[in-house]
């Protein structure tokens, strides 16, 4: 069998990858570990970027996304008794985000793709990368894929980054001594726009999914279970973190998803080897604060695109060579922009007095510097 794109893993980067090469005319197969009905049910982020929106509607796989999908026109920062917008219609005009579940997107995407014909398999447990350095292929269940050009798109636990010799990759890491608990609950959103929270008791996130639907997350010990997090522990501890101004009551309804996300940062550089390709998560993995990792997959995806359509079309490998370099400096800048909203926003073991109030000095500058305000607001709903 043979293809020009090997795709492992059909999440957001592997689905959106094998579509944009589809519009281009490129063949490709996508193997995904999970089942089809897994991976459309997989909950996890929900703020796509103004470019990521523009992406999506262009590939013509954003009807649903423009019909269901919940524009904002700011965002709110809530510590210290107070509300604090970031108005993004006046800071970046014209620019904004768009709250759609990602489980929706890579419906979507399945979707498109096996309506053209294209060639996504589930429950495909046991690829396995050869040869990446100079003729790729992948292997499966006794099968044998030879590609022009794999690309590894099977997030942070996959198969293709550990099939770079180590002495090729440099890696960059960090934990953080925290987790978050995510939720969704059948309740209307109890505010109109996303709202960070700052309290002594930990952070805490109110965000959307429809108009009946609302998602939540908690920041938690490292090592929390769901199992410690009954429902009226979490509304309890929502509601001390969120009904912290005046008159703001956190309506409650029935929780019908939970989970538990480690809190890291992740770097692989180069983000390639021989004629084997890293996009999203199996490269790099943000803390969710700043709600970049999605969009960071996109943004890869796209260069990615535009490189492999320049090899097929006219033999240059020119892009594919500075693919790594070309994605990189966008994915260090939404690192240290995701470190940056951690941290002001968490509260760390570690925290004494002094630390405590040079938190709240930064959280007053950026919500009454317009400058700093703007360097929010810009990074929040993506770099061009
Ligand atoms: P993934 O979505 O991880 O897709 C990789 C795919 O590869 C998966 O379908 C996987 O099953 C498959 N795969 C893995 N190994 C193999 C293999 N060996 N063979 C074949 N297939 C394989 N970001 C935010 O902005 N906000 C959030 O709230 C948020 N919450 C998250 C919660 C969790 C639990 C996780 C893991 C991530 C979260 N993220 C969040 C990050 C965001 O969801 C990711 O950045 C995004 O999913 C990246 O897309 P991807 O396609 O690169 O990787
Ligand atoms: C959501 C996730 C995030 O990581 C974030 O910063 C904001 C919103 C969400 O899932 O809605």
């Amino acid at each position: 069998m043979r293809t020009q794109v090997g795709i492992i893993g059909a999440g957001p980067a592997g689905l959106l990858l094998s579509h944009l090469l589809h519009l281009r005319g490129i063949s490709s197969v996508v193997l995904e570990k999970r089942g089809r009905a897994y991976v459309e049910r997989r909950v996890r982020a929900g703020v796509l970027e103004q470019g990521t929106v523009d992406t999506l509607v262009e590939a013509g796989v954003g009807a649903r996304l423009l019909r269901e999908g919940l524009p904002h026109r700011g965002i709110e920062l809530r510590y210290g008794g107070q509300s604090h917008r970031i108005a993004f219609e006046k800071l970046v005009p014209g620019r904004t985000i768009t709250v759609y579940g990602q489980q929706e997107v890579v419906k979507d995407l399945i979707a498109a793709r096996l309506e053209a014909g294209g060639d996504v398999r589930f429950e495909i447990e046991d690829v396995a990368v050869h040869g990446p350095a100079a003729e790729p292929y992948l292997t499966f269940g006794g099968e044998r894929l030879d590609c022009d050009v794999i690309a590894g798109c099977d997030g942070f636990h996959g198969v293709s980054r550990p099939s770079i010799p180590p002495s090729v990759l440099r890696l960059f890491e960090r934990e953080y001594p925290f987790a978050w608990l995510g939720i969704l609950a059948r309740v209307a959103p109890s505010s109109e726009e996303l709202i960070y929270a700052r309290t002594k008791r930990g952070f805490a996130l109110h965000s959307m999914r429809s108009p009946t639907v609302s998602r939540f997350y908690l920041q938690v010990p490292p090592d929390a279970t769901v199992a410690e997090w009954p429902d009226e522990r979490i509304w309890a501890e929502l509601k001390a973190r969120l009904e912290t101004v005046p008159g703001f009551v956190l309506e409650t309804g029935e929780i019908f998803d939970r989970g538990v996300t480690p809190m890291r940062a992740f770097v692989a550089e180069p983000m390639q080897y021989g004629r084997l390709y890293l996009a999203g998560d199996a490269a790099h993995i943000v803390p969710p604060t700043g709600a970049k990792g999605l969009n960071l997959a996109v943004a890869d995806v796209r260069v990615l695109t535009e490189a492999l359509d320049r090899f097929f079309s006219t033999g240059s490998a020119d892009l594919l060579d500075a693919y790594s370099e070309s994605c990189l400096k966008r994915v260090w800048r939404a690192q240290h922009f995701s470190w940056w909203m951690t941290t002001l926003l968490h509260t760390f073991d570690s925290d004494d007095d002094y630390g405590r109030r040079l938190q709240l000095s930064y959280l007053d500058y950026v919500t009454s510097s317009e400058a700093a305000a703007t360097t929010l607001a810009e990074n929040y709903v993506g770099l061009p």
